[in-house]
């Protein structure tokens, strides 16, 4: 075992989570990257550990709870108990509101917000044992300003927001603090994809031009805002809505 902190970051395979994960691995933390795609997962815990950092890849399926079990055990047999959390793992989903199903609302409820539940129900009671934790969860910058097709989609984000306000009112007497980075308009695998099937409303060109910062956001600028709020520094810093978005919600 080693000394450094454990963080595990989900959905670290891909685009936001995979920077995270490098910067919580280059932050001196033992850094647990779980994803679906163990592969890719895998992929980034390698990177992590050429740079210099300490970094494992577990599978998981964040939306079910055994899984979710089973993975952060393997998590705390390799690197001990869990201090740092960063639920990122989420799928998007466009559709007219008359056109969301039951099962196309329940999977995206059970992998947005079911998700965070249950991996902060298992890694919180490490944090109270210690005394000290970190909390951040990726919500979403459509959740404060709205989206139209993708009522489910906010409805999950805009409850991660509304659980990150309220765990962190119960965990900072503990010594736990609790934050949320909404992204809005971050260059990864989600937002090309949602470019290709033609629902941007435009292209991320496009967009960038009516970004107030003129370009898209990258991975790493919303690595930067986690790592800050993870840090030592950022105590006193709880229940917070960190907009990361180049200047497009405020
Ligand atoms: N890219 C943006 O502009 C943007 C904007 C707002 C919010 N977000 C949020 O940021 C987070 C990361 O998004 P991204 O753009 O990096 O997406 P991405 O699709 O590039 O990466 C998401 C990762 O989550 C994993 N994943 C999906 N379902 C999972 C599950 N059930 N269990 C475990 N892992 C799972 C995927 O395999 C993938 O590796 C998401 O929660 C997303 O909603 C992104």
């Amino acid at each position: 075992m080693t000394e450094r902190r454990t963080a595990v970051v989900t959905g670290g395979g891909s685009g936001i989570g995979r920077a995270i994960s490098l910067r919580l691995a280059e932050d001196g933390f033992a850094t647990a990257v779980l994803d679906l795609n163990e592969e890719a997962a895998q992929v980034v815990a390698e990177e992590a550990r050429q740079k210099g950092g300490e970094a494992t890849a577990f599978a998981v399926d964040v939306s079910d709870r055994a899984k979710v079990d089973a993975a952060l055990e393997k998590v705390r047999e390799t690197y001990g108990p869990i201090l740092v959390l960063v639920n990122n793992a989420g799928i998007t989903g466009f559709k007219e509101f008359l056109k969301i199903t039951d099962p196309v609302w329940d999977r995206i409820v059970a992998v947005n917000l079911s998700g965070p539940l249950y991996c902060t129900q298992n890694a919180v009671p490490d944090m109270i044992e210690a005394g000290w934790g970190r909390i951040v969860n990726i919500s979403s910058s459509s959740a404060q300003s709205g989206q139209q097709y993708m009522v489910h989609y906010v409805s999950t984000k805009a409850g991660l927001i509304g659980m990150t306000k309220s765990l962190a009112l119960e965990l900072g007497p503990k010594g736990i603090t609790v934050n949320t980075i909404p992204p809005g308009f971050v260059d990864t695998p989600m937002l090309r994809a949602s470019e290709e099937r033609g629902l941007l409303g435009g292209s991320v060109d496009k967009h960038a031009d009516l970004t107030p910062v003129r370009r898209p956001g990258k991975p790493e600028d919303i690595a930067a805002a986690a790592s800050f709020l993870i840090s030592e520094e950022a105590g006193y810093i709880t229940g917070q809505v960190i907009g990361v978005n180049g200047g497009r919600n405020t």
